[in-house]
């Protein structure tokens, strides 16, 4: 069974398909690059994909179902979609003990996630105060909570400065290298074009291409194969 597959997938908002006939399968244990341009359509479709957006027609589904019919979600999937869903007034310890009780996961998990994504020295420090940077680093925390084997990631590079995107790099390769599954978004196909085994790639809403990432360079840089695929000259 295929791990995310999207079938068809179109969002339609008025007279604009921000996601248009996006038909694409994420491969298990393996990093997918989903890149496009600004307004492409990514978030729209990790959105119909966690249940955030409702299709209008077409699928996206997770192990073979949609989010909504999953058992435990956030045993199963964990997703950064933006990092600003953290209540200020809390501590990043206090933010995910909430989660943790929220969805009834054992909250062992986290203080180590929080010195896994570097941030044990402000566990107790309320988010109110938190860079860009380090919500990001505690919205990855959060999606890990569950152990979940499929991460989806909406520009988690997002805020990081040089040294924190070649640590997500890092991260990101370990948790592929235990088995997991992660889908991750970006419009900086350079910043990504060395984290991800496969991509796909969409345009104007539509998939431009899909498929194991070398391939589909093939010996360009990621930025001049994207190009090169939607016509336009590098
Ligand atoms: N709630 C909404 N209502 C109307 N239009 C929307 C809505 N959400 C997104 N859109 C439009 O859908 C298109 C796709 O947007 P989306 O946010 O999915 O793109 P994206 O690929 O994530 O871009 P970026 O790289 O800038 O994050 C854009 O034209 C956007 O303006
Ligand atoms: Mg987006």
């Amino acid at each position: 069974m295929s791990t995310i597959e999207f079938i068809g997938l179109t969002k339609q908002y008025k007279d604009l398909k921000a996601v248009d006939n996006l038909t694409a399968k994420v491969e298990a244990g393996r990093i997918t690059g989903f890149l496009g341009p600004n307004g492409a359509g990514k978030s729209t479709s990790l959105r119909c994909l966690l249940g955030l957006a409702t299709a209008s027609s077409g699928e996206a589904l997770i192990e073979g179902k949609p989010y909504h019919q999953l058992a435990e979600p956030l045993k199963r999937v964990g997703a950064v979609l933006d990092s600003q869903g953290f209540n200020a007034a809390l501590t990043a310890k206090q933010n995910l003990l909430v989660i943790c009780a929220a969805a009834g996961i054992d909250d062992s998990r986290v203080l180590p996630l929080l010195e896994l994504v570097e941030l044990g020295h402000a566990v107790n420090k309320r988010t109110k105060g938190y860079s860009l940077g380090m919500k990001q680093r505690l919205a990855l925390a959060a999606a890990l909570l569950g152990d979940p084997d499929i991460l989806v990631l909406d520009e988690p590079a997002n805020g990081l400065d040089p040294i924190g995107i070649a640590w997500l790099r890092e991260f990101l390769r370990n948790l592929a290298n235990q088995g997991k599954t992660i889908l991750v978004s970006s419009h900086q196909l350079a910043e990504l074009q060395h984290t991800v085994d496969d991509v796909i790639i969409v345009n104007h809403g539509k998939l431009i291409a899909a498929g194991n990432a070398k391939e589909i360079m093939a010996g360009q840089s990621l930025e001049e194969a994207f190009l090169r695929l939607i016509g336009v000259a590098a």
